[in-house]
């Protein structure tokens, strides 16, 4: 029997997360005693959670779940689950910064129809048809969607440096979209003035990456890989689909998929082959953690592979470093309020 290996998936109650935690428990042999820690912004979807990945290895004796409540909207909360992970565990091994989304308000169905006619394939790679809100605030008073999709992460990292270091390895996951994000401004860096900041938080998360993975790994031995899934069937843009448009949305993918597309894997467990390789499998040697992108990808026969593209340009790696000490500053504002609030 190995030592017991720990990962943390946030928002594993959703179709990526959910689907990386089965994948772990497909990759990791049974022999290996495993704890997941799962993360849920409400109790009961941690508990349904944990009672469906139970169901989906029955037979598996040296398993244990645990759960933490958390809410990338919120400072103190992504503070209380570092706290509670410090307190709870010794190291973790993988940890899988999946907990994300952006403030969708719906689809802009003209450009949509414009969009698949002229160019099916591309209209599902790098959609410029779904409408972003601009400007939501958080109640940290920080761009919403910048906060729970690079902030958060950064913060959560950071305060749990002391359990991933010497060996653990982070996680992280962007989308093919960043491909059309804007370029990055320095001036709104939480994407506040942003008409599309879902995609442009994920080139912030890859900026971020760029800055850090190498010195984390030299300086803590942390292995921050980054990562997507192609592109998969999950919630994150389902209040906006009836059954009519989701199986119009399905077609596509899968016409895509014959035109092509290695992004269109489907199916959020093929998605989650990247995340879960770069944890588990890759060899630091072979597989660096910077300048790369490890995705899902399938061959037309929804054959699955992970493919590497690189993204870190010059350019990109400076802005990174002006995005990072951004994040420090703001870390370091964030957890003096959170000490004031606590006095
Ligand atoms: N689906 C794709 O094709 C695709 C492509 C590229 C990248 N991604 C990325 O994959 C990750 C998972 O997304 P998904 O596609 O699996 O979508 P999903 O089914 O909507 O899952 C998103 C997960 O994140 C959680 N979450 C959202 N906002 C949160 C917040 N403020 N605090 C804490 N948790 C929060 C959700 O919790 P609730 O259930 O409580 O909302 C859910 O567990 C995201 O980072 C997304 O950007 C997905």
């Amino acid at each position: 029997m190995g030592t017991r290996k720990v990962a943390v998936i946030t928002g594993a109650n959703g179709g990526l997360g959910y689907s990386i935690a089965c994948r772990l428990l497909d990759t990791i042999p049974p022999s290996v005693p495993l704890t997941i820690v799962i993360t849920a912004r409400y109790l009961r979807k941690a508990v349904e959670t944990i009672k469906r990945l139970l169901a989906y290895a029955p037979e598996r004796d040296l398993i244990s779940f645990d759960y933490v409540l958390l809410d990338l909207a919120s400072v103190s909360s992504i503070d209380e689950v570092a706290s509670q992970l410090l307190s709870r565990y010794t190291h973790i091994d993988y940890f899988f910064c999946n907990a994300g989304g952006g403030d969708f308000t719906g689809i802009d169905w003209a450009a949509a129809f414009v969009e698949v006619i002229s160019s099916p394939k591309d209209s599902v790679t790098h959609p410029h048809f779904k409408r972003e809100r601009t400007g939501r605030i958080s109640r940290d008073s920080l761009g919403w969607v910048f906060q729970i999709n690079v902030f958060a992460n950064y913060f959560l990292l950071k305060r749990i440096s002391a359990l991933l270091s010497g060996g653990g390895r982070v996680i992280l996951i962007t989308s093919i979209e960043t491909e059309i994000a804007h370029k990055f401004d320095p001036e709104d860096i939480q994407l506040i003035h942003s008409d599309q900041p879902y995609v442009d938080s994920k080139k912030n998360l890859e900026l971020m990456h760029s800055a850090v993975a190498k010195r984390w790994a030299e300086e803590f031995g942390v292995l921050t890989y980054i990562t997507h899934p192609g592109i998969c069937q999950t919630s994150i843009f389902a209040e906006y689909l009836n059954w009519l448009s989701t199986f119009g949305m399905l077609c596509l993918f899968y016409i895509a998929r014959w035109l092509g597309s290695p992004w269109h894997v489907v199916s959020p467990y093929n998605g989650a082959l990247a995340p879960v390789w770069a944890a588990v499998d890759a060899d630091p040697e072979a597989d660096p953690v910077d300048g790369v992108v490890y995705a899902s990808a399938c061959d037309r026969w929804g054959r699955c592979y992970v493919k590497r593209t690189q993204y870190a340009t010059e350019e990109d790696r400076k802005n990174g470093t002006i995005l990072v000490q951004e994040l420090d500053k703001l870390l370091e504002d964030s957890l003096e309020r959170i000490k004031l609030d606590r006095t």
